[in-house]
């Protein structure tokens, strides 16, 4: 039996005082939340709450708008939801109503999402600063403009209209930047799920077994566990897929003698995992499988060890290429001096992408990679994966037949503490050794 306990109520409550902090009186934030997406004709696609809406709200139906308004003596924290429905919740299942939106989930007040047009308004009456995130849905920024161009006509009757639009999206993915404790306890139970998956994958795979059978067996692991949403689709590339960097058709056959990337997550209460490890199909790798997937490990350990307070978000990519470039030297797959040969950038024949990206409610998660021009500082909080690899595409000119679709990459999610990296995905064997001795 598997207990994933869900974010705490009071860590919502937490998080929402704190951007009405930042906002100050008078002003207002209006947040929706994702549309339900049609999949085929009348069936629709799991629904995943927006995460902005969901980090402020922890509300999970769809057809939701949540509205903070700072200092407001009735209620700051304002919920629009779908009216319970008997009816409909026989066929969908139960809806919170506006009490369970007031009860369960720490709304101040709450009304049903078919008064907005109606309410709203009059919220923006006497506002002077409105945070919303425009461009991110275009049917409520329609609505948005003529709520406002409503409240204007009412000027001649001494009712102001708000003057200042802010992108609230700014705020809040600097606040979701730095994780609680709570929250990176979450992301930790995420990836122990999808370390054990992958570990159950590895187990399992033989040669001649389809890619997506290995698909089968890490989603198996991750429902088993609780975690029913994958954080993104699967890629599992066996040989020469694994050069394609966004393959997901997973529908080839796996050969003995090569490798196979996979790199899977599980999402747990919308925290995501993002997890590669790369294998030898038959449980032994070959001598040049051997030579670049230390390669690509020593890579990863030296951008790991850059993941510390004080640290530029930079370093571990630059690590990482360093140790990849003077490797790829040492084995004739580049020639030239190390350092022109980093400056030159000749190393993104065989590793184009960057180490890594902020992990979260998003698997791309947001926060800016850049302050004022300069790579952000690392603190205490801040989760980021760290992923170098290398591909070498088959028919890529100029390289020994020996070292052709190879492609290898190996990904951990790691926490900055005060005391160093924490590898949230350090279940998943990653050194030669331990994942030969998983498979034998
Ligand atoms: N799985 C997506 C990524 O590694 O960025
Ligand atoms: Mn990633
Ligand atoms: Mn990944």
């Amino acid at each position: 039996m598997i207990q994933n306990k869900p974010l705490p109520a009071s860590e919502y409550r937490r998080r929402r005082r704190q951007l009405m902090r930042m906002m100050g009186p008078g002003s207002i934030a209006i947040l929706p939340t994702s549309r339900l997406a049609v999949r085929n004709r009348d069936v629709h696609h799991p629904f995943r709450p927006d995460s902005d809406f969901y980090y402020l709200t922890g509300f999970a139906e769809d057809d939701a708008v949540a509205v903070l308004i700072p200092g407001r003596k009735h209620a700051e924290y304002i919920l629009f939801c779908q009216e319970r429905d008997p009816k409909r919740e026989q066929w969908e299942g139960a809806r919170a109503g506006q009490e369970g939106a007031r009860k369960q989930h720490g709304a101040d007040d709450a009304f049903p999402i078919a008064d907005l047009d109606e309410i709203l308004p009059r919220m923006l009456e006497q506002t002077d600063r409105v945070y919303y995130a425009m461009g991110c849905d275009p049917e409520l920024d329609r609505r948005m403009s003529s709520w406002v161009s409503q409240v204007r006509q009412k000027a001649r009757a001494g009712v102001s209209a708000p003057f200042e639009f802010i992108a609230l999206d700014h705020y809040l993915h600097d606040m979701r930047l730095y994780k609680s404790r709570s929250e990176i306890a979450i992301m930790r139970r995420a990836a122990r799920i999808s370390s054990r998956a992958h570990k159950r994958l590895m187990r399992h795979c033989r040669p001649g077994m389809m890619e997506y059978e290995l698909e089968a067996e890490f989603i198996h692991e991750c429902i088993t566990s609780g975690a029913r949403a994958q954080a993104y689709p699967a890629i599992v590339g066996g040989g020469a897929n694994a050069c394609v960097l966004h393959y997901v058709d997973n529908d080839q056959a796996l050969r003995d003698g090569d490798l196979v990337l996979v790199d899977a997550g599980c999402e747990l209460d919308c925290h995501a995992s993002d997890i590669t490890r790369t294998f030898p199909v038959n449980g032994h790798f070959t001598k040049e499988q051997c030579a670049l997937y230390q390669l690509v490990l020593d890579a990863q350990l030296a951008a790991i060890e850059q993941v510390q307070p004080g640290k530029h978000w930079n370093a571990p990519h630059e690590a990482a290429v360093r140790v990849l470039t003077r490797g790829l030297v040492k084995l004739g797959l580049l020639k030239g001096q190390v350092a022109k040969l980093i400056r030159d950038g000749a190393y993104k024949r065989f590793y184009m992408h960057r180490t890594g990206h902020w992990l979260g409610l998003d698997v791309h998660d947001v926060g800016d990679y850049k302050i004022d021009g300069e790579w952000r500082i690392l603190e205490p909080g801040m989760v980021l994966t760290v992923e170098p690899g290398l591909y070498i595409a088959p028919g890529e000119k100029g390289v020994a037949k020996k070292w052709q679709g190879i492609g290898i990459r190996i990904e951990d999610d790691v926490a900055v503490t005060k005391s160093g990296p924490n590898v949230l995905s350090k279940d998943a064997p990653k050194t030669i050794e331990d994942i030969e001795a998983l498979m034998e």
